[in-house]
């Protein structure tokens, strides 16, 4: 039996003390923490990793319930693969079995599955399940969710910009709006909000392009203790906030 995420009211959204006028259209979140969170506990970096992915989950979920349109998570950075193999593995192993286990639950509840990043470096295996799930969700109206795996901000935009030399675009109508719909979240909006967990204030490389206007929030609480007290939170710091995207108000 898959799970029925829940869809909020107004009145539930705003007993949350969220504004759902100001609801982001679209979140951003660096999943940071995971190890540090295993070590408090004496166990080992993958026990931190299993339990930010059903953080994850909830984010996915609680996204929905309150109406965000995109959520896009960090899951693997290009910088990732330097971590010791064992660790590079159980990461894999841990989206593999999100994305075979959870693929009919996210379905159901009408989640458009995006992977943003080059998967050229994946394993035929792995692509083939991510491909699956993009190609099964593909006409899905409700939550678009984007994970980013073997990704990097930088690369994508150099990936953009390759694709329209290859296309013969003229160096004078390589523009903006030509870069920004060769990027790997082309025709969705920009992200509103990005949140980072666990006390670093850096963007790591996550979303350069996109995030030329976002607002960023950041949270000491670990990836995996980021439930919906620190998720509601972070929201509301970003409700508070005057996006003024470079004018006078
Ligand atoms: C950062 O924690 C987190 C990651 C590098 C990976 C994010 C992965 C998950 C949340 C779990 C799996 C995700 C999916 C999509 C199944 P860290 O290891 O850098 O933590 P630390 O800074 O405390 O060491």
């Amino acid at each position: 039996m898959v799970k029925i995420y829940p869809r909020f009211t107004e009145a539930e959204i705003k007993a949350r003390g969220l504004n759902p006028a100001a609801m982001p259209q679209h979140v951003g979140l660096i999943m940071d923490g995971n190890g540090r969170w295993a070590k408090k506990r004496l166990m080992p970096r993958t026990a931190g990793h299993r339990a930010g992915m059903e953080a994850m989950k909830f984010c996915v979920r609680f996204s929905h319930s309150i109406g965000v349109k995109a959520l896009t998570v960090y899951a693997f950075s290009t910088e990732n693969w330097k971590r010791p193999i064992t660790e590079v593995d159980a990461l894999f192993n841990l989206l593999a079995e999100y994305f075979y286990r959870d693929i009919d639950e996210l379905h159901a509840n009408n989640v458009k599955m995006i992977v943003i990043g080059d998967l050229g470096r994946l394993s035929p295996k792995m692509r083939g399940l991510l491909e699956t799930a993009m190609e099964r969700t593909k006409n899905n109206t409700g939550l678009v969710f984007n994970v980013a795996i073997n990704y990097g901000g930088r690369a994508e935009i150099v990936h953009a910009v390759r694709s329209l030399v290859e296309e013969g675009v003229k160096a004078e109508d390589i523009t903006e709006e030509a870069i920004s719909s060769r990027i790997y979240t082309a025709g969705q909006p920009d992200p509103d909000v990005i949140i980072r967990t666990a006390g670093e204030e850096r963007l790591s490389n996550f979303l350069l392009w996109q995030a030329a206007y976002s607002e960023f929030v950041f949270t000491p609480v670990l990836f995996p203790d980021f439930g919906e007290e620190a998720y509601t939170s972070c929201l509301k710091e970003y409700m508070g906030r005057t996006r003024r995207f470079g004018k006078v108000l």
